[in-house]
């Protein structure tokens, strides 16, 4: 089983996340994290860090997130780099961290091979 990074990361990367991993298993997109599943030892360390609940267990991921599971999978170790050291966060991320849905603003939008994440009419704004 590994750890999966949700919908809540979109637009905010606070990135605190990545200093609490022991195995550098996480990935870094334009405005989403991912981990890699294959990497991940399922310490539940990011869990906690994440100031907006986005990490949760495989077999907790909410039903709303299942493509997420995918997600993970298939942006991580290859399509785009490791994230080994914490950041700052997007410049908008306090006012995102209030969006639930905002997967229409995924950068680049389901893009993983065989990975929909559907879409949303939620601007955000
Ligand atoms: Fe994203 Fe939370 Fe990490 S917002 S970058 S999963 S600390």
């Amino acid at each position: 089983m590994s750890h999966v990074v949700t919908e809540a990361c979109i637009n905010c990367k606070y990135t605190e996340c990545v200093d609490a991993c022991p195995a550098d298993c996480f990935y870094e997109g334009p405005n989403m994290l991912v981990i890699d599943p294959q990497a991940c030892v399922d310490c539940g360390m990011c869990v906690s860090a994440c100031p907006v609940d986005a990490i949760v267990p495989e077999n907790r991921v909410p039903a709303d997130q299942l493509e997420f599971i995918a997600f993970n999978a298939s942006m991580s170790g290859t399509l785009w780099p490791s994230i080994v050291k914490s950041k700052a966060r997007m410049p908008d991320a306090d006012h995102w961290a209030k969006i639930p849905q905002k997967r229409h603003v995924l950068t680049p939008p389901s893009v993983g091979p065989g990975v929909d994440l559907g879409s949303s009419n939620d601007t955000g704004r």
